[in-house]
């Protein structure tokens, strides 16, 4: 889909390739004659000396869960609505524009506000998580009937929908996000501008359920909008705080303490003490330099590693959404912010830095109402998806997943200092502050005999002290630029992790890698954790890995430096006629393409799987799907022929059990032009809660004035006014009040 980063170049060039990963593989003889023999029990041992032959059998034994799926399987879909098995139905809670207050009216769906969006509900929902509360308003664990719903509001690239002739450039009227014209010198209006930025961030609203239905309570005081404008905390190691802060330093903020705002609110996560986690993601789509020298060296590597324009804009291409053209306003730094050009003698007069404040995982505790928005910075800036606690253990340390969304880059991992006291739940940002400033992020490293390593991203790291084509300063220097510390450090490049999932059935591990294209993988330029080169010969004829696939992992230990874990491929996306690169024998039940968000539900152990697909939505619609996996190991190594363009090779990899019809079904079809994404359950596991995110986002501009999108969801369905599409928040649940997919 449309995504501003599906059509960026990866901006990778380190990637390290399949000889390098072959190379380490072959270092031993055992490892050698696994890849000649069969990924099985009796070789488990020797090929994996941490492995116990009681860990061995455990990991081959049978499924993991008694868990089964009870419904029909729903047909792919071009429907422009919600299309559920028979005996399910949903509703949905909010949707982008409604008033969370009675400050502003009703939303018209038509782009006549003239309001700014900070007491309305975000665009494009994405993470989402549920926070119930007592009566008297305190965090709860048990389902009270009334809960916070937070929501992440991700991205601005349908905001055309918000502006009544669509967004304005230079004066030019009707265009689309990708349509923008060269700026300089030109302008965009102020109050289409402020719109924009405050449709971004968080949406923290009270909703109740009134028998089996839930209703946002409008007016709530626990209702808030978190905006890229809300002042936000500045955290890290004690030890290199004052590190961190310099590259905070704007013309705002100069000692660099605080920052303004999250942005490209992705994926989430949800700490064990009940806070929530915004993950800011392509943060640098943003960004433009406008005018003046180009940055030093150090600079300009910092700046192209991480995608922030170092080119100025032509009448060919522009290289943001020119925020920073506002013109005339008392606080110009809204606006300005938005330029990294260096127009002052130092960091403090200018907004070169700015980059710097966005890219963490940014923590939120929704209950209280006055805590600001927290980055967390010992877990490392890059492109976050989402951030996925492993299980919480007293006493040991907590481990957080972590995936960097681009062509080529890597998961992490951050191992806390402190050890988990169960204690702390319902403690805050304080508790926060205990687990998530000091602690070790590591970068994943997937190895062709089925193992794998965690590298530290750590300033005693030889080979990121040593880095020839970066000079790390600090530690503080590595957190900020962990993706040129983990391509230094050697990690896997993947074909894009999105989000991550915890099987609570075993601990396992679960990543979408959603796909990636033909400049990335070609025959011979894979690696056997991301091992498929291929033509999609269907649908829009793309090739790489267009369909992409799910990689699982098993930790030996996962909090300590040297814990190894085991790996193979959960799922291969493919449309069913696919033919030899369907290899999990996905049916016309369970075929999907580009899986993206990934979460467990703890109360049936179904793996629930949602896509952000553009290879098959010739056929059907983005869409949800139920599996109940087995585990790492229970399938086997095998050898896949990549053929494209005339270029063929081999590539070795590890795939799990073939999961079938029975064990895989999809589940749910979505609007037009959607993407599904964020999930949760209430804890009875009856009420199951996605977002639905930019319905008619193909909508070209020029149907757009004449009021023919490509979506007409939720108003088609009788939410709201009916008019443009609008991303939602949809609740499920079944006719019979049963537990959702058994
Ligand atoms: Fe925001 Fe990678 O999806
Ligand atoms: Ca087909
Ligand atoms: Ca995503």
């Amino acid at each position: 889909m449309s995504h501003p980063h599906d059509d960026q170049p990866a901006s990778n060039p380190t990637a390290s390739h399949f000889q390098d990963v072959l190379h380490d593989g072959l270092r031993s003889p055992e490892r050698r004659d696994l890849i000649r023999g069969v990924f099985c029990a009796g070789t488990l041992a020797s090929v994996f000396p941490w492995a116990s032959e009681a860990h061995a059998s455990e990991a081959l034994g049978s499924a993991s869960t008694s868990a089964r799926l009870g419904f029909t399987a729903v047909d792919k879909s071009l429907e422009d609505n919600v299309i559920l098995p028979p005996g399910y139905r949903y509703q949905v809670v909010h949707a982008t524009g409604d008033a969370i207050n009675f400050q502003v009216p009703g939303f018209t769906s038509l782009g006549l506000e003239s309001d700014d969006f900070t007491n309305r509900i975000g665009d494009q929902h994405d993470g989402l998580d549920l926070f119930f509360l007592t009566e008297d308003g305190k965090y709860s664990t048990k389902d009270t009937g009334r809960a916070l719903l937070v929501v992440n509001h991700e991205s601005s690239a349908e905001s055309a929908f918000l502006h009544v002739s669509g967004q304005t450039s230079n004066g030019v009227k009707g265009l689309k996000f990708d349509q923008f014209r060269e700026w300089n010198g030109g302008s965009r209006p102020l109050e289409e501008v402020v719109k924009e930025i405050n449709i971004h961030g968080v949406s923290i609203t009270e909703i109740r359920r009134e028998g089996n239905v839930w209703r946002m309570v409008r007016g709530s005081p626990f209702n808030r909008r978190i905006t890229p404008e809300t002042e936000a905390t500045v955290t890290g190691p004690v030890g290199e705080l004052a590190n961190i802060r310099r590259f905070f330093v704007t013309q705002k903020f100069p000692k660099g303490d605080k920052s303004r705002g999250t942005i490209n609110n992705c994926g989430s996560g949800r700490t064990p003490w009940g806070t929530y986690l915004t993950c800011e993601e392509n943060f640098y789509t943003y960004f433009s330099r406008s005018e003046g020298a180009r940055p030093d060296a150090r600079m300009t590597t910092a700046f192209k590693r991480y995608g922030i324009p170092l080119d100025l804009p032509t009448a060919a291409k522009n290289n943001s959404q020119g925020w920073h053209t506002v013109r005339g306003t008392s606080d110009d730094s809204r606006f300005a912010r938005w330029d990294v050009a260096l127009k002052g003698a130092s960091a403090q007069e200018d907004f070169r830095n700015e980059p710097n404040t966005f890219g963490y995982v940014t923590e939120i505790d929704p209950v209280a109402t006055s805590s600001a928005p927290t980055k967390r910075v010992a877990m490392g800036r890059f492109v976050h998806e989402a951030a996925v606690f492993g299980e919480a253990i007293p006493g040991k340390p907590l481990v957080v997943y972590m995936g960097c969304d681009g062509r080529n880059e890597y998961i992490y991992k951050f191992v806390t200092k402190a050890v988990w006291d169960p204690k702390d739940v319902g403690s805050g940002i304080a508790a926060g502050n205990k687990y998530l400033t000091e602690g070790r992020l590591y970068a994943a490293r997937f190895h062709a005999d089925g193992s794998g390593e965690w590298l530290p991203i750590d300033i005693s790291n030889p080979a990121i002290k040593g880095y020839e084509k970066f000079a790390f300063q600090n530690q503080a220097d590595v957190l900020v630029h962990a993706r040129i510390a983990a391509d230094a450090a050697g990690a896997t490049p993947m074909d894009r992790p999105e989000w991550g999932a915890m099987n609570p059935a075993n601990g396992e591990i679960y990543f979408s890698l959603t796909n990636n294209n033909a400049a990335s993988r070609t025959p011979g330029k894979t690696n056997p954790a991301n091992p498929r080169a291929y033509l999609d010969t269907d649908g829009k004829k793309l090739s790489g890995n267009p369909n992409g696939h799910i990689i699982r992992f098993k930790e030996a230990d996962a909090a300590s430096p040297k814990g190894r874990f085991r790996w193979d491929v959960f799922l291969f996306g493919a449309e069913e006629d696919l033919g030899a690169m369907n290899l999990s024998k996905l049916s016309a039940k369970n075929s999907f393409s580009s899986p993206d968000g990934l979460w467990f539900s703890k109360a049936t152990g179904i793996c629930w799987i949602e896509t952000d697909d553009g290879a098959m939505t010739d056929e059907s619609n983005c869409m949800l799907l139920a599996a109940i996996p087995g585990r790492v190991g229970d399938g086997s190594k095998i050898v896949i022929k990549n053929e494209l363009n005339g270029q063929s090779a081999e590539q070795e990899t590890f795939m799990g059990a073939v999961l079938g019809d029975y064990n895989l079904r999809r589940f749910l079809t979505a609007p037009k032009g959607s993407e599904v994404t964020g999930i949760c359950e209430t804890p009875d596991g009856r009420a199951l809660f996605i977002n639905i995110q930019h319905p008619g986002e193909d909508t070209k501009a020029a149907d757009l004035l004449n009021e023919k999108t490509q979506s007409a969801w939720p108003g088609n369905v009788g939410y709201g006014k009916p008019g443009r599409p609008r991303s939602a928040t949809i609740v499920i649940t079944r006719d019979d009040g049963g537990v959702i997919g058994t």
